[in-house]
């Protein structure tokens, strides 16, 4: 037993939890995933998966994405990655869903299958359904030769490293680092983006690990909101966009490791319902970064700030707008809208991290959850 704790001690490698440890490893896990498949400076994205398919993806009618949990989030980002960038339409399915409710699928449909452990039951009978209609699967696994990536006719690890914590953080952001590659490639084959547009988006990507750590500064004042939040029974998240599947694995994170009542919405659904919550009580954590859709954002902080909810703002760094309004604001370095996700991502993340402790919750393993669910 005391073998085994020591042994622990080491895999931690200095950190309190796996989560931690993970969430600090992301800026070199998002290195890893990149490494050898971005060539910047030549304008080459290289994935021998994608490649050796291209024409499968480029014919394809629509992409459908099946996953669960939080690659499910992540399949929502390449939803709005892969319309953007390279005028696919895409559907994001839950897979427990799609698999039980007789989804219309053909040879024509390419589907993405999503999942860091590569064994969930029910992302694995999606495939095989998927499958049994002629389409093509390509997996994004992060586990090598798990059940997921043996049964996809082809794929792309996240090459993350191995996950522990149950609440996925560096699996997350590396399946989102893959998509974005992907999408990119399909966007310069179909001639969708101009070359210099094309190029500054590679740079872009390849910027993110340097931003990853700039976002993990923001430690200490994240510790700070959640020394003051920590005792609520709710708590909001909204996004707009490409930060709207943000919102919704914030509050997924929050609710499964400190068991905190969290649930995330696109931020203009909230006159929708959620704001019939909003009192002095409701924390609502809204990611307003400059690029999109910042206007609208400001209107929907100041619908919140009316009703006296407390603001906690994820912005730009050096905006001064919603500084002005909100309780809190945690700033993230500018990049490219579409790779916001990977960068706002971070701070709620931590936030959830700390609250948990410091409800003394057991934060690698949460009750009744399980890292890889291979049952229904
Ligand atoms: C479980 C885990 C989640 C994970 C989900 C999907 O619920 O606790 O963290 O997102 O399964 O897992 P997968 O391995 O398919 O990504």
């Amino acid at each position: 037993q005391e073998l085994k704790l020591n042994l622990e001690q080491i895999e931690k490698n200095g950190y309190d939890h796996f989560m931690l440890k993970e969430i600090y490893e992301q800026p070199s896990a998002i290195l890893d995933t990149f490494r050898g498949r971005l060539l910047s400076n030549e304008g080459i994205i290289k994935m021998s998966g994608v490649e050796d398919n291209l024409q499968k993806f480029l014919n394809a009618k629509r992409i459908i994405i099946v996953a669960c949990g939080t690659s499910w989030h992540a399949g929502l980002v390449a939803e709005y990655l892969f319309e953007d960038l390279a005028r696919i339409p895409v559907e994001v399915e839950y897979a427990s869903e799609f698999r039980y409710r007789n989804p219309v699928i053909s040879s024509e449909d390419v589907v993405i299958a999503i999942s860091q452990s590569g064994e969930t039951a029910d992302t694995l009978a999606a495939i095989k359904l998927a499958k049994s209609f002629g389409a093509f699967v390509f997996g994004v696994c992060n586990v090598v030769g798990s059940s997921i990536a043996r049964e996809t006719d082809a794929g792309a690890y996240t090459h993350a490293g191995p996950e522990i914590g149950v609440a996925s953080t560096k699996a997350f952001t590396t399946q989102i680092t893959v998509l974005t590659l992907m999408a990119l490639r399909l966007a310069n084959a179909k001639g969708t983006m101009s070359t210099s547009e094309y190029k500054k988006f590679l740079f872009d990507l390849e910027s993110i690990p340097n931003r990853v750590e700039e976002v993990l500064k923001s430690d200490s004042i994240v510790t700070e909101i959640s020394e003051k939040y920590k005792g609520v029974s709710n708590c909001l998240y909204l996004g707009r966009n490409y930060n709207f599947p943000v919102a919704l694995e914030g509050a997924l994170k929050l609710k499964e490791i400190s068991y905190i009542h969290a649930e995330g919405y696109p931020a203009a659904e909230m006159k929708h319902g959620p704001i019939a919550l909003i009192d002095e009580n409701m924390p609502v954590v809204v990611i307003a970064t400059k690029k999109g859709h910042y206007d609208k954002i400001v209107s929907n902080i100041q619908e919140i700030k009316s009703r006296n909810g407390r603001i906690i703002a994820i912005v730009t760094k050096g905006d001064t707008t919603i500084k002005e309004m909100a309780d809190y604001v945690v700033e993230v370095p500018e990049t490219s809208e579409s790779l916001t996700p990977l960068i706002t991502t971070i701070p709620l993340q931590l936030l959830s991290y700390h609250i948990a402790v410091m409800r003394g919750c057991n934060v690698d393993q949460p009750r009744n959850l399980a890292k890889s669910v291979t049952v229904e």
